[in-house]
């Protein structure tokens, strides 16, 4: 993919932390409206990649383009206003307000919304996480599903161009995780492009049409996701823990 047809290219990422590098010389570019998958074993540097995509942290180098524009050194809340909205490992809602002003603070500042504008876009991130009856709610009186839904509602609510998503499936069962394949699925049915970081592989494959597996700061195979899985290096990073299974 050139950085012409891409809305995201990243190119010879390193990020290290001391003498430890996380992210080795990574590039990765999204084209627009695309779903991609990311797994890879524990530590393998999957959630700085998002951290370094999504502006959370600076790499040490490499350069971040966003819908043609230079954002490597544009902190997370522009990126965010430009239209990069990413969810958390562990959701970070404001546990004191209800979700409709979760998501109003996120339509203000990450949308730049105001006024009719801004209640529009939340009460369409609200419909389309299936969150409309919890709009009064105390986010902090959410069980962990509607947490990640909060999660996605909140970025939806800064109209984004891509959302990035770490782990929202984590820590649910299977059928909780099955109703947040449809609603990422809608997501991208709107032309939002998605990163998703999941280790559950086949709750994945519902949602991707490519996927790129990482190990120790490198990308180790990028492409059709069921090849992806059959890669033997993939499967020899993994050790047998799902990913023949997947495959
Ligand atoms: N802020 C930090 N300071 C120091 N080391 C860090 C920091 N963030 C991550 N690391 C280290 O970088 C490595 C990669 O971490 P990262 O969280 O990106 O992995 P991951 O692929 O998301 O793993 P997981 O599947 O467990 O979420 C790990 O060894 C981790 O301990
Ligand atoms: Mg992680």
């Amino acid at each position: 993919m050139t950085s012409l047809d891409a809305i995201l290219d990243a190119r010879g990422l390193t990020k290290r932390f001391a003498a430890l590098v996380v992210l080795n010389e990574v590039d990765f570019a999204i084209a627009p409206g695309e779903a991609i998958g990311i797994v890879g074993p524990n530590g393998a540097g999957k959630t700085t990649l998002l951290n370094v995509l999504s502006g959370a942290y600076p790499p040490n180098a490499g350069s971040v383009a966003f819908a043609g524009h230079d954002v490597t050194k544009l902190d997370a809340a522009e990126r965010n206003r430009r239209g990069i909205a990413r969810s958390h490992q562990v959701p970070r809602p404001f546990g004191g307000m209800t979700v409709f002003e979760n998501l109003h603070v996120a339509a203000a500042i990450g949308g730049q919304f105001s006024g009719p504008a801004a209640n529009d876009i939340c009460v369409e991130a609200l419909a389309l996480c299936g969150m409309i009856k919890l709009a009064n709610r105390r986010a902090d009186t959410l069980g962990l599903l509607d947490r990640k839904r909060l999660e996605m509602a909140r970025a939806l609510a800064t109209d984004p161009k891509l959302i990035l998503l770490d782990e929202i499936g984590g820590g649910l069962t299977d059928a909780e995780a099955q109703e947040l394949v449809l609603i990422i699925r809608s997501i991208n049915a709107r032309g939002v492009a998605v990163v998703w970081i999941e280790h559950i592989v086949h709750i994945l494959l519902q949602v991707v049409t490519r996927l790129v597996c990482m190990d120790a700061g490198r990308i180790l195979a990028d492409g059709e996701p069921r090849a992806v899985m059959r890669n033997p290096e993939v499967i020899s990073a993994y050790l047998g823990s799902g990913a023949e299974s997947a495959a």
